[in-house]
């Protein structure tokens, strides 16, 4: 596949891609897209980041086994429960809870994971993940360019303390995100997303910036 370089057509398409082939991702492509997300902004330019590339089985199964636990327990419930998001229709809605549940099943069958770090002495605040998610976003959109697929997953967090251990992050190294990658068996498509005037003000609160000038 090609590199695209169409920097808005990628942004449109960067899409959560859950459903993988297990096929192996040369570490040229990885390498590659560990190179965009370290062009990322951090704070102070410190790059307290690290990145661990995961290929083991048996560490990715580990931490599979609490991803699908805490599906099981606390997501999957609340998905039931939940509303289409803005821009999103029902049946779109319906499709993204089985590309959800399909890679709760195959979370550990993405053939490399990048689990995105911080090494840091003190507690996390809202800095810690200022200074990784522009490059986890960056490496979402360098991965589409390539044409792998990829997702921002974060819910091995709500069990933290395994999850870390199975990674076996030292003492003072926290996750903020795992990136399965893998070559998609869908295709990409535009994301979905509601109206810029619901969510963007002008001087005011609530009052839409551009109303209606574009029907966005
Ligand atoms: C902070 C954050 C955490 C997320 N965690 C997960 C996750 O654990 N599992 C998952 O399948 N998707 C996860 N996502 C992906 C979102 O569900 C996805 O971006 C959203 O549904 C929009 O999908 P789209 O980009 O395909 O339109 C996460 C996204 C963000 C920004």
């Amino acid at each position: 596949m090609p590199d695209k370089s169409d920097l808005f057509e990628i942004m449109q398409t960067t899409r959560a891609m859950r459903r993988l082939k297990p096929d192996p991702v040369p570490d040229a492509l990885i390498r590659k897209i560990i190179q965009a997300g370290v062009c990322a902004p951090n704070g102070g330019n410190s790059q307290r980041w690290r990145f661990l590339i995961v290929k083991d089985a048996r560490i990715k199964r580990q931490v599979q086994v609490y991803y699908k636990r805490a599906f099981d327990e606390v997501i999957g419930p609340r998905y039931l429960k939940s509303a289409p998001p803005p821009g999103v229709t029902r049946e779109a809605y319906v499709r993204q809870h089985a590309a959800v549940e399909y890679l709760t099943d195959h979370f550990h069958e993405a053939p490399v994971w990048i689990v995105a770090c911080i090494e840091e002495a003190m507690a996390p605040t809202r800095w810690s993940g200022a200074s990784i998610y522009p490059a986890v976003q960056n490496m979402l959109l360098a991965a589409r360019a390539l044409g792998l697929g990829a997702t921002l997953t974060t819910r091995h967090l709500l069990f933290e303390k395994e999850t870390e251990a199975a990674l076996g992050l030292p003492p003072g190294v926290h996750s903020y995100a795992i990136l399965p990658i893998g070559y998609p068996m869908g295709r990409f498509g535009p994301v979905g997303r509601g109206p810029l005037k619901e969510v963007v003000y002008e001087d005011q609160w609530g009052r839409p910036y551009l109303s209606g000038e574009d029907g966005a």
